[in-house]
Parts: C-alpha cells; sequence; structure tokens
C-alpha cells in the first residue's frame, strides 16, 4: 500500500461519477484519474486554437475551455476522434496515435479547474428579456438555472461562453451539424426562429460563471 501511494502522483484527482449508462473510450477515460499538473503539459498541442489560457475566441469558432466539467470535456473529445462530433479541424490533433486516454484524462481535469479569464464575446444585449424568458422556460432544465450545466449528465456549462460560438453551436445542433447533438434538445431549437436563437445565446453568453 505504501508503494502504491508513493507511485500515484499527489495531485490525481478521479473523474465525475456520471449517472448515464457508458461504453468504450468514455467509459475508459472516466475511469482514470487525471492529474492536473500532467494535463497543463497535454494541453500546449490544443494551445494554437484554444489560447493558451483555454479561454478561446470571440470571433466564434472556438469555445472556451476553462471550466467546463471533465465529463462534457472528455465526452465530447471522444466524439469528436470517433467522429460522431463533426469537427475536421481538430480532428486530427485528438486522434490515438496523437491523445492517449491518460492524456485526455489529464486535460480534462486541469480544465476543470482552469480559471475563467480573458475576454468573453457577447451579443447585441437588444433582446435580452426575451433570451432570459427562453432560457428558463426551455434549456434551464438542462443547463442550470445559472448556466451551470450538470456534469453528472454531460450537460455543458453554457454560462460565461462566447456568444458567437453559442450561436454557431445553436446552428449546427438545429441542422443535425453537430452529429452528436442531445434529441429533446435539438427538438426544442428547431422550434426556434432565428431571433430566438440569437436572444436565448446573448443571455447565456451574459450568465456569470458559476461559482
Ligand atoms: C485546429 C484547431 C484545434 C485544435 C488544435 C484543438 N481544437 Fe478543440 N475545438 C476546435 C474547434 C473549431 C471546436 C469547435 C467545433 C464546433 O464548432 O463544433 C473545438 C471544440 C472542442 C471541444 C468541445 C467544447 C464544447 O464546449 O463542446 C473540446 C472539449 C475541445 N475542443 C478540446 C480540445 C483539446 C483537448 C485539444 C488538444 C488535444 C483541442 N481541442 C485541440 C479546434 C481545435
Ligand atoms: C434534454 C436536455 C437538454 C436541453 C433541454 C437543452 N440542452 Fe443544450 N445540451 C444538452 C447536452 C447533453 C449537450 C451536449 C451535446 C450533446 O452531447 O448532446 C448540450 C449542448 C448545448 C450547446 C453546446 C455547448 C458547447 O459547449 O458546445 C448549446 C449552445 C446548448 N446546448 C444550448 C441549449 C439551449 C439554448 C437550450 C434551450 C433552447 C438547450 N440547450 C436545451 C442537453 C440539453
Amino acid at each position: 500500500m505504501v508503494l502504491a501511494s508513493a507511485l500515484m502522483p499527489a495531485a490525481m484527482q478521479a473523474q465525475t461519477t456520471v449517472a448515464l449508462v457508458t461504453q468504450g473510450e468514455l467509459k475508459a477515460t472516466l475511469a482514470l484519474p487525471g492529474d492536473p499538473v500532467r494535463g497543463k503539459a497535454a494541453f500546449d498541442d490544443c494551445e494554437a486554437c484554444h489560447r493558451k489560457d483555454a479561454s478561446g475566441r470571440t470571433s466564434g469558432a472556438i469555445p472556451r475551455l476553462s471550466g467546463q466539467h471533465a465529463s462534457v470535456i472528455i465526452k465530447q473529445v471522444v466524439d469528436i476522434r470517433s467522429g460522431q462530433r463533426l469537427n475536421p479541424p481538430m480532428k486530427p490533433f485528438v486522434e490515438p496515435s496523437e491523445l492517449t486516454l491518460q492524456a485526455m484524462a489529464d486535460i480534462a481535469i486541469y480544465l476543470q479547474a482552469l480559471p475563467i479569464v480573458g475576454k468573453m464575446g457577447q451579443g447585441p444585449g437588444s433582446d435580452l428579456a426575451r433570451g432570459k424568458t427562453l432560457y428558463d422556460k426551455d434549456c434551464a432544465g438542462c443547463h442550470g438555472a445559472k448556466g451551470e450545466g450538470r456534469a453528472a449528465l454531460f450537460h455543458p456549462m453554457v454560462a460565461a461562453q462566447h456568444y458567437s460560438y453559442l450561436l454557431r453551436e445553436l446552428g449546427l445542433i438545429r441542422d443535425g451539424g453537430r452529429g452528436n447533438s442531445n434529441a429533446d434538445m435539438r427538438a426544442v431549437v428547431q422550434a426556434y426562429a432565428p431571433a430566438d436563437l440569437q436572444a436565448v445565446a446573448d443571455h447565456m453568453s451574459r450568465l456569470p460563471p458559476p461559482k
């Protein structure tokens, strides 16, 4: 026992226990404790796009990853590398030859605890009351009243995410362009007019980073 604990890096942290049945690489990675120090080093390969502080880009093409739930990071990376979530620019960087399951587990633990800093893109602010009404009615049940998400169910934190990214993803979710979208969410989003999507994305982008 003494030997085993001596070999285990002090900073190792277990992944979230999830409430859904998982399989394959998702299940295997969720079973691996992650080391944030190793995760920081492994994140070097992601910085060119996601930025060193993982704050993403206000242009909307690249999401902020800092503070996102580790379970969400792992699920999305697994889906991207299997092709289930369509992301051609990133896919080569997360192929099995480039990213081990352990590195994925380490990066997820590192990002989850990374403070949310940097410039976050926001929308025009012209329809915020409508955005809040729609969000509270149709989205908060899964993404949380404060946009905090729900780690055990793989529901992403959507607070303080770039407006243009949120809007872009909502369009992809509506049209099936992400590939891996929750079916119940898709049905809700398909009923939205473009002005509704803008209003709800603007509201989410302005929710402060949850504690
Ligand atoms: C070539 C640029 C590029 C590189 C390098 C890259 N990514 Fe990405 N990543 C993207 C883009 C673009 C998206 C958003 C795609 C979309 O709009 O659906 C994304 C999305 C993600 C998401 C989903 C976030 C969410 O909120 O759903 C995760 C997680 C992620 N990247 C992790 C990583 C990790 C970990 C690495 C390094 C191993 C990495 N990325 C390297 C471009 C990149
Ligand atoms: C039934 C639960 C559920 C509901 C309701 C729901 N979502 Fe989602 N949402 C998810 C899940 C799960 C994901 C992660 C993608 C996936 O794997 O399906 C997600 C992903 C997203 C993303 C992408 C986040 C990212 O980081 O890439 C956005 C944006 C989003 N949801 C917005 C909304 C909005 C706006 C509403 C209300 C109109 C909504 N969702 C309603 C479950 C839900």
